[in-house]
């Protein structure tokens, strides 16, 4: 009897570019869009890597289901809040994600949400295609201009980086608020350090770029919310958590802040009715990584981490 081929769980759905990498030499177990969390358990039994999407969740429930022979659980995202690391570490299991490959794709959604609030484009758009447009009118739409506005990056890592660089060409000043000093890339795109109050003070554009962790949960409260400008525009294509949600709503209706655009949200996929409700919230369905370059590279990548591992090699992109 030919040895049985080393089990590989693709717990919803992987891109072409992920599938030709793992070729032939594995059982592919596929879960689909349309997985329920028992069919993705059910599935999980016996295998040797998982692949999964940011969407589901790995934790205790899933590494037990899965078994001792499991070594690599390959998150298709850069984020990896939906993992519990510390449990896979108890696991003796490898965790790995998909860096760089959608940094161009999320920091270029990120300026398209920049422009597309600060010009209220959904509500104009709306307005044209519900037949409510009456023709060129001097004061209807009035939104901001990016050039020479002040930009605050929150979170100064990859993706922030790239924001920055975009905008830079824009920018009269550019600020960012991280944890972890960034000397050369200061100097390089002449962006400024300041506390996260100032860089709310001070910006007309927010632009969150920080993982989800419990030091970030709603980093953007009631609070935050109140130091910006009454015209400020606060973009997330981070993670919802980031946001207290129904603090932001408020402060839209509360003309508190100018506007907002968002592609990410606390319990995805369910939006609150409060934010659907908002003035000037431009909502997207987490498309932030959404290119046909980078979705097909992060699948990959993906698929990279775990045949690495099989073979008994040093994850591509380890997590831990
Ligand atoms: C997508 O949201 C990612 O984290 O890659």
């Amino acid at each position: 009897m030919p040895p049985s081929k080393q089990a590989i769980l693709i717990a919803r759905e992987l891109l072409a570019g992920g599938v030709d990498v793992l070729g032939e030499r594995f059982e592919l177990r596929r879960g689909g869009l349309a997985a329920t969390r028992s069919e993705i358990l059910a599935l999980a039994a016996g295998v040797e890597a998982v692949i999964i999407d940011p969407t589901d969740a790995v934790d205790e429930e899933l590494l037990v289901a899965a078994g001792p022979q499991l070594l690599v659980v390959a998150n298709n995202a850069v984020g990896y809040d939906n993992v519990d690391l510390e449990a896979c570490r108890r696991h003796g299991v490898l965790v790995t994600n998909t860096p760089d490959v959608l940094t161009n794709a999320t920091a270029e959604l990120a300026l398209a949400l920049t422009l597309a609030a600060a010009r209220g484009l959904g509500n104009a758009e709306g307005e044209l295609r519900d037949g409510l447009w009456t023709g060129w009118t001097p004061g209807a739409h009035l939104g901001s201009e990016l050039s020479g506005a002040t930009f605050g990056v929150v979170g100064l890592g990859r993706i922030g980086r790239r924001y920055a660089e975009l905008v830079r060409p824009l920018a009269g000043e550019l600020l960012h608020a991280s944890t972890s000093l960034k000397p050369e890339t200061e100097s390089e795109l002449g962006i400024t350090r300041v506390e996260l109050d100032e860089l709310l003070t001070r910006s007309d554009f927010v632009s969150l770029h920080a993982p989800a962790t419990r030091q970030t949960r709603h980093l953007i409260d009631a609070r935050a919310l109140s130091l910006m400008k009454p015209s400020a525009v606060l973009i997330n294509t981070a993670r919802g958590a980031l946001v207290d949600s129904a603090a932001l709503a408020q402060a839209l209706a509360d003309g508190l802040i100018g506007g907002a655009g968002l592609d990410v949200y606390e319990t995805e996929p369910s939006v609150p009715d409060a934010l659907l409700k908002a003035p000037n919230c431009v909502l997207l369905p987490h498309v932030g990584s959404a290119t046909a370059t980078a979705r097909h590279a992060m699948a990959r990548l993906a698929a990279e981490n775990v045949v690495a591992v099989l073979e008994g090699s040093d994850p591509v992109t380890p997590v831990i």
